[in-house]
């Protein structure tokens, strides 16, 4: 083999390798088209998992993606539409409704028909009581609750809205507000109220005795005390016959029932006192006694039920700032026949009151919000609706409170609002859509929303790309690009048309459900990159001083051993560094597959198979040239070898010949000599 050819021939290889990766190394710097297809990876998130990534947003989608299966809708129609609100104040509420759609399709249905209510409202009703409520929701504990009590109220109030419910209902309201413990007030007009009409009846007597007190509670207390105790039917007998009398005659009846009562064992001593405070407390004595013989005659006293109502009545009184009015309306109650119905406004109440943190609020907006319904009676129509609306969300307080800003906005920008009402209504029409179909209408949403889709990651820079391949731009050259995944994705949406609705929902970079194991790597690759690119440098500059050496060789007659074993070293040098750049990125790459993979957001990390081309090609023409070196080192080798036994050769002939000579001479002065 002719050396003079062959090293001609390595310099071409080596220039090659040196040109691929530098090639390789610049990557896509622009967008010139051969260029552009240099990359160590491409992430594309055109079937993104929305939903896994932003959760917010999932709901949105499935409304919108809908939407988009109805007939004659295009992305644009229904993107433009969203457009055309997304200046506006009503943006942040709407996307705020649908995103805490817990049930899309219940969601969506009651938003339709609450949205006919906004927009056809010339009533200021509407927005009043919604305010109201949506007050009422601020202070709740336990939102659920509240909505749940409320929603009872209401329901109770439109189908029993008779006047006699209203009144009781004001008659409640009055008491609540007059009582220092609403809950404990309602909780015992619930038991009240929950009796049954003999039960109530039972207990007229007790307010007749109360209508002719000088002092409530201690007539309330007598009683408490007379009822707590069993007081034997004959002493009963007694005491009434001895009353009676002593009534009759005009005598002193706390004289006569102290007389009495010195009679009567130690544990019936706090049962006589009692009558005695009801007849000093009481206006008429001659209805006192009438009405004490008739409880007791009918068992009242004993009568279990009743043993209830007076625990209830005392603690009633005790909660009451104005005793007169209480007496008056708990009378009212007893006698009112709406009983089931009031029942249930009264623990509908009750759950809005004890889920309340401040029960003086609600007893205080209550009223003002049943007014309204009360005037509005075309509003009733649209609670149910409201509240399988907030039965649906995650997040009821924030839901209402959305709802009542969309419809204060829409009641003064129906213009606006319709389109996006018709797309929400078109998207109620259609069953929804599946995550898979979702999957599927991703790449035009985005798209259409000017997120790229496509992010190709080169040493120096980071292209972007549409669906199509064509790019949008590429980053400016620096050192070696961040390959912080959720960074890369946040910037980009908030260089898009996206921005405007990421706002409104407050999602921000951290907000964006990227972990796992390709963003926990993240520092990992940045290095790693380094390492290849440093590789990658030091092949570049080797394979320049490689080739300079083979040209120069290539002009001399004879290479040495010494030169070959030169080349040879420089060229192995060559191959180690272009093998562990190209390595180094093939484990990167992987690693991101592999990591994307395992997260499973539908990202979906790629190779660029010129860029790995370039990168392997290079070094296998390095182990080419390697190799021809080698061979050539040992070919000149064995030369080397032949030509040192040559020269032995040679030598021993010449000594040979110069002793022959020598003899011939000797031979010659002997035969002379001779
Ligand atoms: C869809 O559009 C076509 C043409 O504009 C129209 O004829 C058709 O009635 C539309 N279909 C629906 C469901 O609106
Ligand atoms: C809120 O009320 C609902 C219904 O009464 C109940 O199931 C739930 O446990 C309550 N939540 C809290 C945090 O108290
Ligand atoms: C009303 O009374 C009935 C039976 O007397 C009872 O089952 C029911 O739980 C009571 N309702 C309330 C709200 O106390
Ligand atoms: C009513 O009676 C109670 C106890 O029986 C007493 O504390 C209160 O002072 C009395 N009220 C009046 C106005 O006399
Ligand atoms: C009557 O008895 C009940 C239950 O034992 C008790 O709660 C109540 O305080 C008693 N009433 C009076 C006035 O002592
Ligand atoms: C009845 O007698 C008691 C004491 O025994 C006395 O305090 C009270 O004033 C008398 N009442 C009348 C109306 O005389
Ligand atoms: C009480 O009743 C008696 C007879 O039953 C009657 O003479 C007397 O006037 C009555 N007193 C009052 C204050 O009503
Ligand atoms: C009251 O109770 C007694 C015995 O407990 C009974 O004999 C009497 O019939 C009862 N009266 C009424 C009106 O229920
Ligand atoms: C108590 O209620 C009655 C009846 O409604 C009313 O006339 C009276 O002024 C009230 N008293 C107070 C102190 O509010
Ligand atoms: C409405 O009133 C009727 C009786 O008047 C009652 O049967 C019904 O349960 C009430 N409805 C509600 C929701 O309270
Ligand atoms: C509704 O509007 C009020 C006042 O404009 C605002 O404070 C609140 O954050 C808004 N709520 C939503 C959910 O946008
Ligand atoms: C997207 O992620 C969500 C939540 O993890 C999941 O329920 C849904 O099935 C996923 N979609 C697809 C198409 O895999």
């Amino acid at each position: 083999m002719n050396f003079r050819l062959l090293l001609p021939i390595c310099a071409l290889l080596t220039f090659t390798t040196f040109l691929l990766t530098i090639i390789a190394t610049s990557g896509s710097t622009s967008n010139y088209k051969p260029i552009t297809n240099i990359y160590i990876g491409n992430a594309d998130i055109s079937k993104i998992n929305v939903t896994k990534v932003m959760p917010q947003v999932g709901p949105i989608l499935t409304v919108l993606g809908s939407a988009l299966s109805a007939p004659n809708t295009t992305v644009d129609s229904i993107f433009g539409a969203l457009k055309a609100i997304a200046s506006t104040e009503a943006l942040s509420p709407l996307l705020h409704l649908l995103s805490n759609a817990a049930d899309t399709a219940t969601t969506l249905s009651s938003l339709t028909n609450l949205a006919r209510m906004a927009l056809s409202s010339s009533n200021a009703g509407t927005t009043a009581a919604f305010s109201a409520l949506d007050e009422l929701l601020t202070t709740s504990k336990n939102a659920t609750e509240l909505l749940g009590g409320f929603s009872t109220l209401v329901s109770s109030m439109s189908t029993n809205a008779t006047s006699n419910s209203s009144s009781l209902e004001s008659t409640v309201l009055t008491l609540l507000v007059d009582s220092t413990n609403p809950i404990g007030t309602t909780e015992s007009l619930i038991t009240l109220n929950n009796m049954t009409s003999e039960e109530k009846i039972q207990l007229l007597p007790v307010f007749e005795l109360f209508g002719n007190s000088k002092n409530t509670t201690a007539t309330l207390d007598a009683l408490g005390t007379i009822m707590n105790s069993t007081i034997p039917t004959s002493l009963v007998s007694s005491l009434f016959n001895s009353l009676n009398t002593s009534i009759a005659k005009g005598n002193n009846v706390t004289e006569t029932i102290t007389q009495l009562g010195s009679m009567v064992p130690a544990t019936l001593k706090p049962a006589v006192q009692a009558v005695i405070t009801l007849f000093d407390e009481t206006t008429s004595q001659n209805v006192t006694l009438s009405v004490l013989s008739t409880m007791i005659s009918e068992n009242i006293t004993e009568s279990p039920s009743a043993k209830v109502a007076m625990v209830a009545l005392t603690d009633l009184l005790d909660y009451s700032t104005n005793q007169t009015e209480l007496l008056l309306s708990v009378e009212g109650l007893a006698a009112s026949s709406e009983a089931a119905s009031s029942t249930n406004q009264l623990v509908a109440l009750d759950e809005i009151l004890s889920s309340s943190a401040n029960a003086s609020t609600v007893v205080s907006l209550v009223p003002a919000l049943e007014s309204q319904l009360a005037k509005n009676t075309a509003l009733l129509q649209y609670v149910p609706y409201l509240f399988s609306l907030l039965s649906a969300s995650k997040d009821p307080v924030l839901s209402f409170s959305s709802l009542v800003n969309i419809t204060k906005w829409a009641e003064t920008n129906a213009a606006t609002f319709s389109p996006m009402l018709k797309i929400l209504n078109s998207a109620e029409k259609v069953t929804a859509i599946t995550p898979e179909e979702l999957k599927e209408i991703t790449p035009s949403i985005l798209e259409y929303l000017q997120i790229p889709v496509n992010y190709r990651l080169s040493i120096f820079t980071m292209c972007r790309a549409h669906l199509n391949k064509t790019m949008y731009s590429c980053s400016k050259s620096h050192a070696v690009q961040n390959m912080d995944f959720r960074s890369i994705v946040y910037d980009n949406i908030e260089g898009s048309e996206f921005k405007p609705y990421m706002d409104a929902l407050n999602i921000g970079k951290d907000d964006l459900h990227l972990d796992g194991q390709l963003q926990d790597r993240q520092h990992m690759y940045v290095p790693a990159v380094r390492a290849a690119l440093a590789m990658n440098l030091l092949c570049i500059i080797i394979t320049f001083f490689l080739m300079i050496y083979l040209l120069l060789l290539s002009r001399r007659s004879v290479v040495n051993q010494k030169q070959w074993l030169v080349l040879g070293f420089i060229s192995c040098w060559v191959c180690i560094f272009s093998g562990l750049g190209s390595t180094i990125f093939s484990v990167i790459l992987n690693l991101m597959k592999s990591g994307s993979k395992k997260d499973d957001y539908d990202v979906i990390i790629s190779g660029s198979s010129p860029f790995y081309g370039l990168m392997w090609s290079g070094f296998v023409l390095a182990v080419l040239v390697f190799l021809c070196i080698a061979y050539c080192w040992w070919i000149s080798r064995r030369g080397a070898g032949v030509v040192e036994a040559e020269k032995t050769v040679q030598e021993s002939d010449s000594t040979s010949r110069i002793i022959e000579e020598h003899e011939s001479i000797i031979d010659a002065e002997k035969n002379f000599s001779r």
